[in-house]
């Protein structure tokens, strides 16, 4: 809801408030927290004058009013603000701005953002400010029930050159706790938690991704634990480099400001041009994680992952990849195919090596035609033999790449993103200039070829390497609206093409490629215990229904470790499941297995991708891994529990289930009735057997 009167502007959802107002034209932060009705406690704090802080001309010589100290609702450089700027822009003369309101409208029509990937609907506040250049700033609010999403557009009067351009910044009036998620390849999102000092914590990218390394979500907190405590999220809907600062100024305040990355991003705006910022997300709860966690998991279901999958029930797949890599032909794949038939399975995806000469990884990207010397007859003999096994086919590519050894390269050395220095290697490989629309267009018509030529179902869209070579600062972004630009175009175009998104891995897992896709390739690392971590580090911040996870053949190949096969699917279930090994290793128990798993997520799918998540064992902090997830009418709930190392005559661990509401539950496995009071206070005791010993538990309304 928006409500707006005297000049304050009061914002709210389900469960959040949101209240700015304007002083001397400005927009000034009054409030932003657990919901509040519609007013103005700014009477409640009073302002002082701060020596060293610069009062502005608009207070008259009211010498509190200073930008420096005043809780801004965009934070501008070289008026006295000389906190973290949103906003840095330099006109000819002048590195400063000073923007002040002159408008604003509210309007149900999400607006556009040209060419960024936004959330859908919610009603939005558009506040438009102009500094005296005749430069406009839009500052966009739309209200969701579960949260509120910002971001800028600078719209150009006189050349500019725009260095920052945030989503946001927000002014929080104390000090909070930290918490970021960083890692590596195989290693992603892992938590990271401190207590802000004076100065700044930043989490950020110059990758040209999103990157494994840190992802674009922030949280700050105070004492606050998986149930309790007050805590905000910050996650942008960008899939290029970015930063989130939150810097603590002198008097204990705190300024969050997100967006681009400002080391690898300048615009220079000719008049009538304009710049977006990607929209950000700010959530709040005053349940602890858990509650931003299922504020954030509900609102990317409804209003950012393609509706039309976002709970529907997902393939259970095969991919190609951990069985036999790049080492195939026609007869191994359809050997491949003959070996899950009958077992439940949905699809099988052809993951890498199926193209041009892509016989390793030092050769072929690029080239998206099918390789008929390693497949004979082409995909039709294998995508006919995966329909005749009852499952429907997916294919892998690597747009935005091009090897050396490739045609493309040949025919196009100008495709590739580059200066005039030798570009670098990664993965044997080097990145096409998805700026430069010719390029798009090229991958684009090969692709659409192989699409319109065959019956795929499904595509897995993978980026094997992080950018390097820009030959302006410029580029980087444009190659990320380049990736937008062909994943809406095969969208549109293939409008029942389910697509997973993959960096090797996780390495672009954020909330912009959650627009296109509704899934994403969690980890390349498939062990089970790995696997615990990362898809709970995960969960912070996106859905269960967003991550893609695969059973494998232990030792597994990322870590040589060996855990129970009942573990590594129990581990699976929470998200989007499949398997991934050489089907012609599996014993007959474990083909049995597979039979009972792929029944048992079919049956408790709808669950996992649209049920409320709750973490009941943080296996960053012990011996053990603990989700449960209840459908959203609470009539159904499975627990997870797996311990890491057993360890001999341990002590009883507690599992103590939440969310149920005020009503008698059956646990399946442990053949119980009992009120969902005693279930959550008593608690369930357990103490297993066997390192990486899992065991579920079903709760059912008696
Ligand atoms: C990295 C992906 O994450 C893997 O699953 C696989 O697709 C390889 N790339 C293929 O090169």
């Amino acid at each position: 809801m928006i409500q707006i009167e005297n000049g304050v502007f009061a914002l709210s959802g389900e469960n959040y408030s949101y209240i700015f107002k304007l002083l001397c034209n400005k927009p000034v932060h009054v409030y932003y927290g657990p919901y509040i009705p519609a007013c103005d406690p700014s009477v409640l704090a009073t302002r002082c004058m701060r020596s060293f802080s610069p009062y502005h001309p608009i207070g008259g010589g009211d010498q509190s009013i200073s930008l420096d100290t005043l809780p801004l609702e965009y934070g501008e450089r070289g008026r006295g603000d000389y906190r973290t700027p949103a906003l840095t822009a330099e006109t000819d003369g002048d590195a400063t701005t000073d923007f002040f309101y002159t408008g604003h409208t509210v309007s149900s029509v999400h607006p556009t953002a040209d060419g960024l990937p936004t959330l859908r609907g919610g009603e939005t506040l558009t506040v438009t400010l102009q500094d005296q250049t005749g430069n406009t700033l839009d500052l966009y609010y739309t209200v969701y029930p579960q949260a509120l999403v910002r971001r800028a557009r600078l719209t150009a009067a006189v050349p500019t050159r725009v260095t920052k351009l945030s989503s946001l910044s927000l002014d929080l009036p104390e000090t909070y706790t930290v918490t970021g998620l960083f890692g590596r390849h195989v290693d992603e999102r892992n938590i990271d938690s401190m207590p802000l000092t004076n100065g700044s914590y930043t989490v950020s990218s110059t990758r040209g991704t999103s990157s494994h390394q840190q992802n674009p979500f922030l949280a700050l907190s105070q004492n606050a634990d998986e149930t309790h405590g007050l805590v905000y999220g910050v996650n942008l809907v960008y899939s290029g480099s970015f930063d989130i600062t939150a810097a603590v100024d002198s008097f204990a305040s705190t300024r969050v400001v997100a967006g681009y990355n400002t080391d690898t991003f300048t615009e220079v705006l000719q008049p009538a041009q304009s710049l977006t910022s990607p929209e950000c997300v700010l959530a709040v709860s005053d349940c602890g994680f858990g509650g931003l966690s299922r504020s954030l998991h509900d609102l990317y279901r409804d209003y950012l992952i393609p509706e039309k999958y976002a709970r529907a029930p997902r393939p259970i797949v095969i991919n190609s990849w951990e069985g036999c890599y790049f080492d195939f032909d026609t007869d191994k794949l359809l050997g491949m195919i003959k070996g899950v038939k009958g077992l439940g399975i949905d699809m099988f995806v052809l993951d890498d090596g199926w193209f041009g000469n892509r016989n390793g990884d030092d050769s072929g990207l690029g080239d998206w035609y099918v390789n008929t010397e390693k497949l004979r007859g082409g995909l039709k003999p294998i995508i006919d033999a995966t329909h005749a096994a009852g499952m429907r086919f997916g294919l892998w590519f690597e747009p935005e790449m091009i090897s050396e050894d490739s045609d493309l390269y040949r025919r196009h050395p100008d495709y590739v993103l580059r200066t005039a220095r030798t570009p670098v290697l990664s993965r044997k490989q080097m990145v096409l200039d998805f700026s430069k629309p010719e390029v798009v267009d090229n991958v684009y018509a090969q692709m659409e070829a192989v699409l319109s030529a065959y019956e795929i179902d499904y595509i897995k869209w993978d980026l094997n390497r992080h950018i390097t070579d820009i030959p302006d600062l410029h580029t980087q972004h444009g190659f990320v609206l380049g990736t937008y630009a062909l994943a809406r175009r095969l969208t549109e175009r293939f409008p029942d093409l389910f697509m997973e998104g993959c960096s090797g891995g996780g390495g672009r897992f954020d909330a912009g490629m959650l627009a296109f896709f509704p899934q994403i390739w969690t980890s390349d690392n498939t062990d089970a215990v790995a696997r615990t971590r990362i898809q709970y580090g995960t969960s912070l911040a996106y859905p269960l229904s967003a991550m893609s996870n695969h059973v494998s053949i232990c030792p597994n190949h990322q870590t040589g470790r060996t855990t129970p096969f009942e573990t590594r699917a129990a581990i699976a279930y929470f998200g989007a499941f499949g398997y991934e090994f050489n089907p012609s290793l599996l014993t007959n128990a474990e083909r049995d297995a597979i039979r009972e798993q792929t029944a048992a997520y079919r049956k408790y799918q709808d669950l996992y991708l649209s049920g409320d998540l709750y973490r009941l064992k943080n296996p960053f902090a012990g011996n053990a891994f603990c989700f449960q997830v209840t459908s959203k009418d609470r009539a159904l709930s499975r627990i997870t529990y797996m311990q890491t190392l057993c360890v001999a005559n341990a002590p009883f661990d507690r599992i103590y289930p939440q969310g149920l509401d005020d009503a008698d539950y059956h646990i399946e496995e442990l053949d119980v009735t009992l009120p969902a009071q005693a279930i959550m206070r008593h608690g369930i005791a357990v103490n297993l057997s066997g390192d990486f010993a899992a065991k579920t538990l079903t709760l059912r309304h008696a």
